[in-house]
């Protein structure tokens, strides 16, 4: 019976095409040989708390460089009463779509402090930041359109640019001159067009030239549109985002994106412009409309991390300094941070994947947590260590993951060395 069942399982499964999937494999194949390298699998851990600066797992405590928690927000009293109160009142659901099933008066309450808090219209909240991407840019556009995209943007704007249908054109990363060259030849053979960027880069914590682009996106008739996951709260004198850093007009920008899983701490995405513009998605765009509304203690919970960064920007204060402190520290020890401006993400660059895999793990045993992040999540080469900066890391903090960084660097550079020295060599 036994091997009956499992030939069907996986005839069922081979049927289904799950065994291709090409992420999957390449992962496994990296767990693999990362494992026969003696390295541990370092995705999927478990952490025992809420992970801040510090962190558990396995009842250990680590330095976390792994937390979106920017501005140490998660976690605090006032978000844990909000959300208990709307737990009391609405329960955990919000049931169905909003649009059938009805709102909670939380719904509105965010969408509308975001409005005010970017100084536009109007809000519209989805269950998902990654859908929010997918289905804004996916119902938005369609094929006479075309999509300006950053080399570098985040995955769910380039899955939005490719549901759409749209034509999609990809300049190289943060290069106004070569999207300037793209709008020249191809913004005539577009019906609409769009310029998509994020207001500081994920990978490599560094910032678009905003007033450029606005100027771009009004010579050429387009809209544009920016990502701020990484930026909210973090840019900024009071972390009003890439608009404050630059000191532009709101309302120069059509579609302020962000995700609510970030410096919110919660859960979720939001597209803020103007009234019209979320009409049409609130009545449109099916990751809204044919999608749950958000939970209404996670709206909750987000209304009320917004209400802390506007009421304590002391937070975004220590945010920026500590971030600074981190890349200075880093160029100092004589680490690659690449583009970064020491805003909360700031990458060390070491190149080798396998590498980079080892020191992560070394510096995991010697107590920091930080994700190596290599191909194809960035170029081939140019493999890297993570580090999200917290408003409540501490200096002793980054001297000792930096100092760690530098120990161990030739000891990871040994390890594959030896091993490419028995086996030959080795590649993604
Ligand atoms: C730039 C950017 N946009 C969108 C998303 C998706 O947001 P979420 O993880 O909240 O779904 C992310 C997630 O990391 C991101 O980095």
């Amino acid at each position: 019976m036994i091997p009956q069942k499992t030939a069907m399982h996986e005839h069922q499964h081979q049927d289904l095409g799950f065994h291709p999937l090409r992420n999957k494999l390449s992962f496994s194949r990296m767990v693999d040989m990362a494992s026969e390298m003696g390295m541990e699998n370092p995705l999927f851990k478990c952490h025992e708390k809420a992970a801040k600066a510090t962190t558990i797992i396995n009842g250990r405590e680590y330095i976390n460089f792994s937390t979106y928690d920017y501005l140490d927000i998660n976690g605090h009293p006032a978000i844990t009463q909000a959300v208990t109160e709307a737990a009391t009142i609405f329960g955990t659901s919000a049931g169905a779509s909003r649009l059938v099933g009805g709102e909670r008066p939380p719904h509105r309450a965010l969408e509308q402090a975001l409005a005010a808090f970017y100084g536009v219209e109007d809000c519209i909240v989805y269950v998902s930041g990654h859908a929010t991407n997918v289905s804004t840019l996916g119902f938005l556009f369609g094929k006479k359109d075309g999509i300006f995209h950053d080399g570098l943007a985040h995955n769910s704007l380039v899955q939005g640019a490719r549901l759409s249908g749209a034509q999609r054109f990809s300049y190289a990363h943060n290069d106004c001159d070569a999207l300037e060259k793209l709008l020249e030849e191809k913004r005539d053979e577009c019906k609409h067009a769009i310029i998509v960027t994020e207001g500081l880069f994920s990978m490599d914590g560094n910032i678009p030239d905003l007033p450029r682009l606005i100027a771009l996106k009004k010579r050429y008739n387009c809209l544009l549109m920016v990502d701020e996951a990484h930026s909210l709260g973090i840019l900024g004198a009071t972390g009003k985002g890439v608009r404050e850093y630059f000191s532009i007009d709101p309302t120069d920008v059509d579609l302020w994106m962000s995700t609510l899983s970030k410096t919110l701490c919660g859960c979720g995405g939001f597209i803020c412009g103007s009234h019209d513009l979320v009409e049409s998605l609130k009545y449109g765009s099916p990751g809204f409309v044919y999608s749950v509304g958000m939970p209404p203690i996670i709206a909750a919970a987000c209304r009320k991390a917004l209400e802390i960064l506007q009421n304590e920007p002391e937070r975004v204060k220590k945010l920026q300094d500590i971030s600074q402190y981190f890349l200075h520290y880093a160029q100092e020890k004589g680490l690659d941070t690449g583009a970064a401006q020491g805003y909360a993400v700031i990458p060390v660059i070491i190149g080798n994947s396998w590498v980079t895999g080892f020191l992560s793990q070394q510096l995991f045993q010697r107590g920091i947590y930080v994700m190596p992040i290599s191909f194809p999540a960035v170029k081939e080469g140019t493999a890297r260590l993570r580090f999200f900066i917290s408003a409540s890391h501490t200096k002793e903090h980054v001297q000792k993951a930096l100092d760690a960084v530098c120990e161990e660097l030739p000891n990871a550079i040994a390890l594959v060395q030896n091993y490419q020295e028995k086996h030959g060599a080795i590649s993604l």
